[in-house]
């Protein structure tokens, strides 16, 4: 939510600012703006909209080589030009960039108005860029430090200064930031895809540290006390190619399609067939340790969350610990009894989820072993948690995610895998999983190069102002992710709903403007989806099946097929046109696929 980018060094910032907010855009998109420190003084430009919005509000040249950058999504005060930030002060010296929720500023904004100090802004950060302006302190570090010493809440907060115009001095507490290392040049940004195209080498801010950042370098120090922190740079393996289009025409459509490849290079070196397992290094558990767990908690938000479900269900079936999965937005605010034979996995794409990072600390707080499931190398999560296994999805753009939903539930394969095979899970059983798992990624390769008639389906869904996703016991995750992205990039409701439950309620809403899609796994429980697939009809309701070859489904009127794999794996299959469909209904509506409204790819703010 909202992204910051920062430069400083011998190029023109305004270019790389630019750059990097259309980079970040899709942590926030409802508004943005830059100030430079140029040789007449400090320029701030500031546009509703999208970042080219801004772009063709700036002045034709811009000079200066140092300067901030923000594209927001709206906390305090709806999206408009004095609510987009930087912020400044009333004599326009100092101006700021922040990602985050200020949690005391109503009572700071009462108080500067008291003190005859005009807001032009309905926004948290304004206060900040006041506050910092008038705290008298000898130079902008320790007028920051001070400042932060007032404010209760998160941020990732970029400042500037007319009369230091050598540094930004930057600041976190709860909300992603990084710097990046370049050759006389840094730059400061909400994550990597910002500075990609600069440098690789990057260094991570944890809460509670601040750092100066001039042209040569970096010197990062501690909020409270001014202790100089020692931090090296790391260097990271994206290319800037990961996060462009190539030749498709949404980030959405390249995402599914990168499945087959991103899955593959996830499972290089993580199956053994020989023992029947997986090898995951990175969880940091031994044998005697995974055994201690009677219990697997799964803590995640939104898709990450039904993935969890996924992945309990993949647990409790193949290591028979009993497994469940709770929203981590929820599972915060409850007091949660924090077991410690109960193993917690923490599963995010972005690894900056701030519902999730707080579930995080609330675990280890209270004694509790959490390892994650994340995508991001480095990333908050990722650094919080004792042990894990990175998802390499590679970078996910589009704010619907589909592979690196696709990876998770392949990660909570393996680690069920992994542990089953410490328990009873023979290995003949375990072979059979091994073997599933290699056959996945051609497997999504097939569904994705022949997809049959998921663009008519998907059509057909679209002009419903309503619809039902049902699935049974393996298939309801499924469909559950299935109605939340249809919903997300359509704008259509999508209700999930138990196959098993439709009768006990919701079978009173079919009618034939009420279509519903169903997973319809050949498993054990074909027959009982059948007739639930009966029922739907009888009452005049059409149907989308997405099943396995050779199931005949004559009550449908559109019938998607994927490979068959192991039970426990085809969910993971099943889940392919559910992504297809979303991103053909939404095409057919001629919405915005990439950039769906009121949403953010990453939700930094609680
Ligand atoms: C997915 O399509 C959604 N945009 C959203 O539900 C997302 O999965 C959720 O916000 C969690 O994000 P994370 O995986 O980065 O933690």
């Amino acid at each position: 939510m909202c992204g910051i980018v920062g430069y400083i060094g011998g190029q023109t910032a305004v270019d790389i600012l630019v750059d990097g907010l259309t980079q970040l855009e899709y942590r926030g998109y409802d508004s943005a703006g830059i100030a430079v420190l140029g040789p007449s003084g400090a320029k701030r430009v500031r546009s509703v909209g999208r970042v080219r919005d801004l772009e063709a509000a700036l002045p034709k040249r811009l000079a200066g080589k140092t300067g901030i950058g923000h594209t927001r999504w709206a906390t305090h005060g709806a999206p408009s030009e004095p609510n987009a930030h930087p912020h400044t002060d009333v004599t326009e010296r100092i101006f700021v960039v922040h990602n985050g929720i200020i949690d005391n500023a109503r009572d700071l904004r009462l108080e500067l108005e008291a003190d005859g100090v005009e807001l032009t802004s309905d926004t948290d950060t304004e206060a900040v860029a006041h506050l910092i302006a008038r705290t008298g302190a000898d130079n902008l570090e320790d007028a920051v430090r001070q400042t932060l010493a007032r404010l209760s809440g998160t941020y990732a907060l970029a400042v500037i200064d007319t009369e230091h115009p050598d540094r930004i001095v930057v600041a976190r507490n709860g909300s992603p930031l990084i710097l990046g290392v370049g050759d006389k040049e840094m730059f400061v940004a909400s994550d990597i895809s910002a500075v990609v195209r600069h440098t690789s080498q990057v260094v991570h801010l944890d809460d509670g540290e601040c750092a100066t950042v001039t042209a040569s370098g970096f010197r990062m120090f501690n909020a409270d006390d001014n202790r100089a922190v020692a931090k090296s740079a790391t260097t990271v393996d994206i290319s800037p190619d990961d996060l462009e289009l190539g030749n498709h025409s949404h980030f959405m459509l390249k995402e599914i399609a990168e499945q087959p490849f991103s899955l593959e290079r996830m499972l290089s070196g993580r199956l053994d067939e020989r023992f029947a397992t997986a090898r995951l290094d990175g969880l940091n558990l031994d044998a005697q340790a995974m055994r201690r767990f009677k219990r697997v908690k799964i803590l995640g938000c939104g898709s990450a969350y039904y993935m969890g479900q996924l992945g309990a269900s993949l647990i409790e079936e193949l290591a028979r610990i009993p497994a469940d999965a709770e929203p981590a937005s929820e599972f915060r605010y409850r007091n949660p009894i924090v077991e410690p034979d109960t193993l917690y996995v923490a599963v995010s794409q972005s690894g900056e989820t701030a519902d999730t990072a707080f579930a995080v600390q609330e675990v280890k707080r209270k004694g509790g072993t959490i390892v994650g499931l994340v995508n991001v190398v480095g990333s908050t999560i990722a650094r919080e948690v004792s042990g894990g296994i990175y998802l390499h999805a590679g970078p996910e753009v589009s704010v619907a995610s589909t592979k690196a939903n696709t990876h998770m539930a392949v990660g909570f394969a393996l680690l069920a895998l992994a542990l089953g095979r410490v328990r009873d899970l023979s290995i003949t059983d375990g072979t059979r999983i091994v073997k599933g798992l290699k056959a996945l990624p051609a497997q999504i390769g097939e569904i994705i190069d022949a997809p049959g008639d998921v663009e008519q389906a998907a059509k057909l869904l679209a002009e419903a102002p309503s619809l039902f996703f049902i699935g049974r016991v393996r298939g309801y995750p499924t469909a559950r992710e299935g109605a939340q992205k249809f919903k997300e990039i359509s704008y259509r409701h999508a209700e999930a709903y138990q196959a098993s439950e439709l009768k006990h309620g919701p079978l009173a809403l079919i009618n034939p403007e009420m279509p519903t899609v169903a997973i319809v796994p050949d498993d054990e429980l074909l027959d009982r989806n059948i007739g639930a697939l009966h029922e739907i009809a009888a009452r005049g309701g059409d149907i989308v099946a997405i099943t396995n070859p050779g199931v005949d489904l004559p009550e449908s009127k559109v019938t998607l097929t994927v490979p068959k794999n192991e039970p426990e794996l085809d969910p993971i299959l099943l889940m392919i046109p559910t992504q297809l469909l979303a991103y053909y209904a939404a095409l057919s509506l001629g919405l915005n696929i990439d950039r769906p409204r009121n949403l953010a790819k990453s939700v930094t703010v609680e």
